[in-house]
């Protein structure tokens, strides 16, 4: 289909761009310096997030950027158990005013630094305004913190979900070839855009025999984000379903540093360069505040 071409051309010839680009620190700064926010989502659960979302962060960090994963999953949150570490302070400890969004980053291995996640995030919602006014300075310095800071987010889109994804720089829907992983990624690209305008939402696809499954799954998906909401998120790429990357989570570790030459991670290889393009080019300021606004608001 010409779309698709066009599609991939224009892919190509970012990703072109991207490697001609000199790193991030080295650009001339505008104003002040902020890290981009993506964040991570799906509908249906268990396609990948924590997987894409921990080792994009390792393969990110190895490309010299300065990386958070905030792991806000609420239910099953989980990227600390998945990088073997056991952290003493997580979101809830912020949120609850026990301890500093930066007393609870922990270094993860590959060299990125992760805020674990916890259930009873539910309390945001009742947040005084202090303790609004405090996570929203909290999240600012973050912002100022690092390059790229990533949104493990929980499945689905709850009214906590939907404050992330409106106010990231870049939203990355996972899905897997699976009919109904490809109907619920539809319905949260619907929900995100009756919530926001403008948003840059792509999609990956997961678990895929090889990259043409994944641009079938992708066409598909457009092509009805295309006809019923007048938007068409982009291709961010494909993930090749590969044993190795239960097999690491097993051993606790990355897959990108347990089997760096195996097939799924030669894909987040190549995520991550796309990725990087992104993060030099962040979506106005304040987006954390915004996010933080939403949150508890
Ligand atoms: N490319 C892949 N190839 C093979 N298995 C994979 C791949 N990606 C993820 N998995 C496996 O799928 C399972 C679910 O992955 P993961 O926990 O990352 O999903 P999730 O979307 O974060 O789930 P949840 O919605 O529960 O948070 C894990 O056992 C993981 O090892
Ligand atoms: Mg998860």
């Amino acid at each position: 289909m010409i779309a698709d071409q066009a599609e991939a051309l224009r892919e190509l010839v970012a990703e072109e761009r991207a490697h001609q680009d000199p790193p991030r620190a080295d650009r001339p700064s505008s104003a002040q310096p902020r890290a981009t926010t993506l964040a991570v989502t799906s509908g249906k659960g268990g396609v990948g997030k924590t997987s894409v979302s921990v080792n994009l962060a390792v393969q990110l960090s190895q490309m010299g950027r300065d990386v958070i994963l905030l792991d806000a999953d609420l239910g099953t949150a989980n990227a600390d158990v998945v990088c073997n570490i056991n952290p003493s302070k997580n979101l809830s400890h912020v949120v609850a005013g026990r301890c500093s969004l930066q007393d609870a980053l922990v270094e993860a291995p590959g060299g990125f630094r992760l805020i674990a996640g916890a259930s009873g995030l539910s309390q945001m919602a009742a947040l005084s305004e202090f303790e609004r006014a405090r996570l929203m300075d909290q999240m600012r310095a973050l912002e100022e913190d690092a390059d790229l800071i990533l949104i493990d987010t929980g499945a689905g889109v709850g009214p906590n979900v939907l404050g992330f994804l409106v106010a990231a720089d870049q939203i990355l829907v996972v899905t897997t070839p699976e009919p109904t992983a490809i109907t619920d990624a539809y319905a949260v690209i619907k929900t995100v855009c009756r919530h926001g305008q403008g948003l840059d939402i792509r999609l990956l696809v997961n678990m895929v025999r090889d990259e043409r499954e994944a641009r079938e799954v992708y066409d598909r998906v457009a092509g009805v984000c295309r006809r019923f909401l007048g938007v068409t998120p982009r291709y961010a790429g494909h993930i090749l379903s590969d044993p190795r990357v239960p097999h690491a989570v097993r051993r606790r570790q990355p897959f990108v540093l347990e089997h760096p030459t195996s097939p799924a991670s030669m894909c987040m290889h190549r995520l991550a360069h796309r990725i990087d393009r992104h993060a030099a080019t962040p979506r106005g300021h304040g987006l954390l505040k915004r996010m933080a606004a939403w949150l508890v608001g």
